[in-house]
């Protein structure tokens, strides 16, 4: 017998939003019943994939329901912090997209808040983490086939400039693609190492964009030092001429891990004879509505979420970091949300 109450949860926003629905129904203790988007064109859209669940055009709609235990929130990035504030008035768990907010004092704001509701569970949805050759790659590092990691060049090859000269992002003042999308390097390399980062430099520009309206930098680099002294090179590259690619080099003393489109490369000898080990998992090979079932499974068992608290912020907190530097052009230290 189940044991355990059905839960109900609600989304807003029903862009990557609309794919949370069959990630929480995954779950067989959770049904989505309510979905909220200010844009008639895009509820009527999704009503016809979805017409037994209630539609509103309100977020406060599906934040008020009392029926309501779980609230996704994939509508903007500059509703987030007042809808997740909302959120936890009302008493709900929440999983937000990424970024979870755009400020290091809303930050601040929500962990407060949620260090009075420590019962509510909130996660963000850093998907990576689902992605098969990454959670092949971290379990060769925790073995210690990589030796000691000394290196990581991590960059979020966008691949996607329309989105940055049109729709929300390109109207949005200062729209920030390390918070929207470096974020997802971010996560990785502190999840790959669990090291701490301690002080970021890093650099901008916005040559790909210019004489657009797009008004923040479109390329950020930045190099982070960790407390082990491991060096990390992350950043966003919004103007490539490349798919859409998570660039990833992780250097330990024992082995060299290359990642590709197709297959990732392995280096476990500096011999340039030897052939590199060639890693067919899968990549991306995530939806992104993978972490949802897990989520479900925090809240019903009250316990931290696959992408829990302390990582949401940690990975918040590094990219505030990198964003400060490139527009201060000085050395900036990782603060503690
Ligand atoms: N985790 C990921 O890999 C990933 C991928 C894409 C987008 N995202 C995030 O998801 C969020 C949405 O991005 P998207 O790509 O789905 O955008 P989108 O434009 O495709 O869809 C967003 C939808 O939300 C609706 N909406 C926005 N704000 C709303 C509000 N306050 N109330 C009601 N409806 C609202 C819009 O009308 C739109 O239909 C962003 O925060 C983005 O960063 C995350």
């Amino acid at each position: 017998m189940n044991a355990h109450p059905m839960l109900k949860a609600g989304v807003i926003g029903l862009g990557v939003g609309e794919r949370h629905i069959s990630g929480y129904e995954r779950h067989p203790n959770c049904r989505v019943t309510r979905l909220a988007d200010f844009c008639a064109e895009k509820r009527a859209e999704v009503a016809k994939r979805h017409p037994e669940r209630r539609m509103t055009d309100s977020a406060a709609d599906v934040l008020d329901d009392p029926e309501i235990d779980i609230v996704s929130i994939a509508s903007y990035d500059q509703h987030h912090f007042d809808q997740v504030m909302h959120a936890l008035d009302r008493g709900k768990h929440i999983f937000v997209e990424k970024p979870l907010v755009l400020t290091e004092e809303h930050a601040r704001q929500v962990r407060e808040k949620l260090r009075g509701s420590p019962h509510l569970r909130i996660s963000s949805n850093l998907i990576l983490r689902r992605c098969p050759r990454f959670i092949w790659l971290r379990e060769q590092i925790r073995s210690g086939a990589f030796g000691q990691i000394f290196h990581i060049d991590a960059d979020y090859q966008y691949g996607r400039i329309h989105k940055l000269l049109s729709g929300w992002r390109g109207e949005l003042p200062g729209y920030s693609l390390v918070m929207g999308g470096a974020v997802h390097m971010v996560d990785l390399v502190l999840w790959l190492t669990g090291d701490r980062p301690v002080e970021v430099t890093a650099f901008g520009n916005r040559i790909a964009t210019a004489g657009s309206a797009f008004t923040n930098f479109d390329l950020v680099r930045a190099l982070i030092r960790f407390e082990s002294g491991l060096v990390v090179s992350a950043g966003c590259n919004g103007g490539c001429v490349h798919p859409h690619f998570h660039k990833l080099e992780v250097y330990g003393t024992e082995a060299s891990f290359v990642n590709g489109l197709e297959s990732a490369f392995v280096y476990r000898s500096r011999d340039p004879g030897t052939v590199p080990e060639t890693i067919t998992e899968a990549y991306p090979g995530v939806d992104k509505g993978d972490l949802l079932e897990d989520f479900v499974e925090a809240v019903l068992h009250d316990r931290e979420p696959e992408v829990g608290q302390d990582a949401v912020f940690n990975a918040l907190a590094l990219c505030f970091a990198i964003e400060r530097a490139a527009h201060s052009g000085r050395p900036e230290p990782v603060r503690d949300i």
